[in-house]
């Protein structure tokens, strides 16, 4: 159930009987000579969906733009400024908020977000402290590349070369997602480096071709079914435990 293709009238019957959405929240930057700009969003949003189907849970329009300074070296590559994407954050929070949701579970999938998603739900959290006003608003970060059953997939597949960025697992569940956007590449060296980095030229500097510690050249549509399969387990029990937080794990 998308939001985007429902009318105002049903969302105000969903709120009825239920007061969780799900807002998948991603970037739009390179993933080296193979990925797809908008894996970082594709990938959530796909999961989204997939929790949706068997949840009936209604889905927020993904937030495409993510904190991807480091990534500006590189042609297409978009950014928020930290602290507008916190801004962001707070003003969808709020809007939603405001019509009586109670769960906000953002399924994020893209590392730069995460701080500043956090600090958007502290921010929020801080404005009910300083005012005395009890919040009923239950914020969740959800990354959909953290769980146990995705792991095991990575595993079997993809021994060396998972890496942290241009990973062959968002690309080849963003391949499945897309089967029509399939690339290739000649990648060298195979694996890239993996280093710290700071701003978009130390970045380039030293990933010249925007991978990180990855094979990109591993990822299949084929292992992206099993991916998808996996990850929508590990956000489906991430989803329930925080609908149900007192059930154990
Ligand atoms: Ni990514």
């Amino acid at each position: 159930m998308m939001l985007e293709l429902s009318t105002w009238c049903e969302v105000k019957e969903y709120l009825k009987t239920k007061k969780v959405i799900i807002i998948p929240v991603g970037s739009t930057e390179q993933h080296g000579p193979m990925g797809l700009m908008g894996t970082d969003f594709i990938c959530p949003e796909f999961i989204a969906r997939g929790v949706s189907d068997q949840t009936k849970t209604l889905v927020a329009p993904t937030l495409t733009i993510g904190m991807s300074q480091h990534h500006l070296a590189f042609p297409g590559s978009i950014t928020l400024r930290p602290t507008t994407l916190i801004a962001v954050i707070k003003d969808v929070i709020h809007s939603l908020a405001g019509h009586g949701f109670t769960h906000l579970f953002f399924l994020n999938g893209h590392g730069g977000n995460v701080d500043s998603v956090k600090t958007a739900f502290s921010e929020v959290y801080a404005e009910h402290s300083f005012s005395k006003r009890p919040s009923s608003v239950h914020l969740q970060l959800c990354n959909w590349y953290g769980g146990k059953r995705l792991k095991k997939v990575q595993t079997r597949y993809f021994k060396t070369g998972e890496g942290s960025h241009a990973t062959p697992s968002e690309i080849s569940l963003s391949f499945y997602a897309h089967p029509g956007s399939v690339k290739k590449a000649d990648l060298t060296p195979r694996v890239a480096p993996n280093h710290p980095f700071r701003d978009s030229s130390d970045f380039s500097d030293k990933f010249p071709d925007g991978r990180i510690g990855s094979d990109s050249s591993l990822a299949s549509p084929e292992i992206g079914k099993e991916i998808f399969e996996a990850a929508v387990r590990d956000v489906l029990d991430a989803y329930e435990l925080f609908l149900n937080p007192d059930i154990p794990a």
